[in-house]
């Protein structure tokens, strides 16, 4: 089977290096591996973002296995040439629209929770968001008013069918664990969000074992902190869903330790950490790659069908943290290859 490995930039490379030792380790020749280049180490290259090269390797591999994109040097450049279009274009090019973002507590991290450790230790919950609409995708520009003053606009919507397929994911979600989901919107204020917490109700009638309820975006973002352990699975929009889930990576301990994944119908996917391309930090090795080494055992889950080998990676990174070993993120000095280590060895 076919990994496209994307390392992308700042810490990317260092966090993929990690993983790709460890699937070494744990897979063998089971697996094969291109690179390519994406988001201002593409630019740089290339010209742009997500090159078509680094597009077709991604629809031609079983997987993708992605760093991180962001550059601040490339701030200033026009919108469809910053770094972070590459994941936006991969996101809407290969349709992965279903953005599973577990987020649980390894019982050694109680501590570096932001959260009291009795409240932080009840965590084990999944977002799962939508990556292919909202205002992430709708018209957006600058203009000028009528009296001659900038202004900027980005259209937010959703039509019912887009809604229709990231419930059913929830829904899904939600059965294969505790049998709970809690549909986040803004229905109070957003024509978008009545649709989808209508379009959420209809679905619900295929899903009577699913215990269903509703959250304001607003509530969502103070009930995580308040009490997170009241939530199973929370199906969400884009844009709420990318801030909660940065929400509930610090309550689990770290953004450093959240993976995710980005599945299509199909359960092709995308499999990335959270966490972003750290440019402070790149190239010091004192980012943490269990985000990305979870990452990969996503990956061999949802889209290679290997759970055994999933499972052995997740128990060596707990074995890893129960040893003791720290990043920077996690209150520790452990080097980013000296973390990699520690999953190799506990392997
Ligand atoms: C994420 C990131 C991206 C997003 C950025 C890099 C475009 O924050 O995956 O959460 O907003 O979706
Ligand atoms: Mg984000």
């Amino acid at each position: 089977m076919l990994i496209a490995l994307l390392p992308g930039d700042g810490i990317g490379p260092e966090v993929i290096r990690e993983a790709r030792r460890v699937l070494d380790a744990v897979c063998g020749d089971a697996l094969s591996y291109e690179e390519a280049l994406v988001g201002a180490a593409a630019y740089r290259a290339e010209g742009h973002p997500l090159p078509s090269a680094t597009l077709d390797l991604a629809k031609r591999a079983d997987a993708i296995l992605f760093g991180a994109v962001g550059d601040p040097g490339c701030d200033g450049l026009a919108r469809h040439l910053r770094p972070e279009q590459a994941i936006l274009g991969l996101r809407k090019e290969l349709s992965l629209f279903a953005n599973l973002r577990p987020a649980k507590l390894f019982p050694e991290l109680a501590d570096a929770s932001a959260l009291r450790p009795e409240v932080a230790r009840a965590i084990d919950l999944v977002i799962v968001r939508e990556t292919n609409g909202d205002v992430y995708f709708g018209e957006k520009g600058m203009r000028t008013t009528p009296n001659g003053r900038r202004q900027g606009y980005d259209v937010m919507s959703y039509d019912e069918d887009e809604v229709v397929r990231i419930a059913r994911v929830g829904f899904e979600t939600a059965r294969a664990r505790g049998g709970k989901l809690c549909s986040v919107d803004k229905a109070n204020v957003l024509e978008t969000s009545q649709l989808w917490r209508d379009v959420v109700i209809e679905v619900s009638a295929d899903y009577s074992d699913i215990a269903l309820s509703h959250m304001y975006v607003d509530n969502a973002a103070m009930q995580l902190v308040r009490n997170p352990g009241q939530f199973d699975v929370i199906v969400t929009g884009n844009l709420f869903g990318d801030i909660l889930s940065d929400q509930a990576s610090m309550c689990a301990g770290s953004i450093g330790m959240l993976p995710s994944a980005t599945l299509d119908a199909a359960n092709k996917g995308l499999y990335e950490p959270i966490h972003g391309s750290a440019p402070d930090i790149a190239g010091q090795g004192k980012a943490n790659p269990l985000a990305t080494i979870l990452s990969s055992a996503m990956m061999l889950r949802y889209s290679l069908g290997m759970a055994a080998e999933a499972d052995r990676i997740e128990a060596a990174v707990a074995a890893a943290l129960a040893a003791g070993h720290r990043t920077a993120d996690l209150g520790g000095g452990t080097s980013t290859g000296a973390m990699g280590d520690a999953v190799l060895a506990a392997l």
